[in-house]
């Protein structure tokens, strides 16, 4: 049917990839491009004799826009998925508009000099996508994307007003290493150090970093401490869910996490201010990902489950009403099937997913949008097919 090109070749790249390839009918034509292309041959080498999708691999500086268009241009895919890191996704989306090609990805923009996730620098290339007639679907992985997708499936099938929403995320799965970050520690740790904030009657609510805990006892996973941390999807759920008074996210974390996080910080390894070592100037937070467990090996070793979902609290027919949808996600089954633990699983099957809805042209609006404003239905339908079924309760327990 047609072309896709994938930009990285990391955690949430192979599993994406992984699916693009059993995905064939959708997508016969695939060029994997990313900083280091051994990855990338290395992926095609494992693939390529098991699917009917075309591979194709190239060398691609994504912070470089001449480059990408050059590569665009060359490949000429219906569709961009971008599975790089958050600094690359202007460059990207500027190469996109110049070759007129849709853009999918993961995680919104965030300069690499400033921890600060937002929207705002995306969101204002709306009209140039609209006028280009191309689409920019943002946030197509599990949180954000899953999880917006069950809020408007929810909004959709069981709510007149949602008023209440909390995003609960569970790795239930042990690694066995004291410290080590499921997927990039450098995005990972700069997400979990920064200041946790919520959304409450139209205005942000600003914590310190792990300020509020609760415990919350997870369907198939059982009881776990998890924190408030701020998360991308609030910011747009809270313009794209009516009657909306509060969102909050919630992530677990193991003590021993904590503990070591909380002594990295203490002694600066955490920073991204760069600072001079031996007549070079290096990032201390870029240093430390060197010398943790590269993410992409801790499949054989994770067992256990992850949960997420959302629980929302809200109006029908003028009566209140609470729901519950989340997914369960075994890492030893991921690894059997696609050699990769469960969180870049969870992240990888919907960014295909989303690829996909464009790419058929089933989701099909020019100009910028978040993934909350496509119709759900047919990407619900798609998580049950390709690995990621989800469960709805109409009954939960709430986090108080
Ligand atoms: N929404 C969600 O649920 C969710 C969850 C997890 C992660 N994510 C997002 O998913 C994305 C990928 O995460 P990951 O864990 O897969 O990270 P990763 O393992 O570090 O992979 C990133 C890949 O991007 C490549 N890359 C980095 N800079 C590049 C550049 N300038 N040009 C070309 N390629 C470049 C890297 O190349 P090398 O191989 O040379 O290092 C690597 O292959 C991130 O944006 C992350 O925030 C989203």
């Amino acid at each position: 049917m047609g072309k896709i090109m994938v930009i990285g070749c990391g955690g949430v790249a192979s599993v994406a990839i992984h699916k693009i390839c059993q995905n064939h009918e959708v997508f016969d034509e695939l060029m994997i491009a990313s900083r280091t292309k051994e990855k990338c041959d290395k992926l095609k080498e494992k693939l390529a004799p098991h699917t009917k999708t075309k591979i194709q691999t190239a060398k691609v500086n994504a912070d470089n826009v001449d480059e990408l268009v050059r590569l665009i241009k060359e490949f000429n895919p219906e569709v961009v998925l971008n599975l790089a890191l958050p600094y690359q996704d202007l460059k990207i989306m500027d190469a996109c508009l110049e070759c007129k090609v849709h853009y999918v990805d993961t995680a919104n923009y965030e300069p690499e000099d400033t921890a600060k996730f937002e929207y705002k620098w995306q969101w204002a290339y709306r009209e140039k996508f609209e006028k280009a007639g191309i689409t920019a679907l943002l946030g197509s992985g599990f949180d954000p994307g899953v999880t917006s997708v069950f809020s408007a499936y929810a909004m959709k099938h069981y709510f007149d007003e949602i008023n209440y929403i909390d995003i609960l995320d569970c790795n239930g799965g042990d690694h066995g290493y004291p410290f080590a970050t499921n997927f990039n520690p450098e995005i990972n740790i700069r997400e979990v150090s920064a200041k946790g904030s919520y959304w409450e009657n139209g205005k942000w609510i600003e914590t310190e970093p792990m300020e509020i805990k609760k415990v919350y006892d997870f369907p198939q996973v059982g009881k776990k401490d998890m924190y408030l941390l701020h998360h991308e999807e609030i910011e747009s759920l809270a313009l794209n869910i009516k009657g909306i008074k509060r969102i909050r996210f919630f992530m677990t974390f193991g003590q021993s996490y904590l503990t070591h996080l909380k002594c990295l910080e203490n002694v600066g390894m955490t920073s991204i201010e760069p600072i001079m070592y031996e007549g070079k100037e290096i990032v201390p937070l870029q240093f430390l990902k060197a010398v943790l467990p590269d993410p992409a090996t801790l499949g054989p070793r994770t067992k256990g489950k992850t949960n997420i979902g959302c629980i929302f609290k809200g109006k029908k027919d003028g009566k209140e009403k609470t729901l519950y949808i989340y997914n369960v996600c075994d890492h030893q089954e991921c690894y059997k099937e696609v050699e990769s633990q469960a969180v870049s699983y969870t992240t990888g099957v919907p960014a295909m997913i989303g690829a996909m809805m464009i790419m058929k042209g089933i989701w099909d609006k020019k100009g910028v949008y978040n993934i909350e404003e496509f119709d759900p239905d047919p990407f619900m339908e798609a998580l049950n097919k390709w690995g990621l079924p989800y469960i709805i309760d109409e009954n939960p327990v709430l986090v108080d």
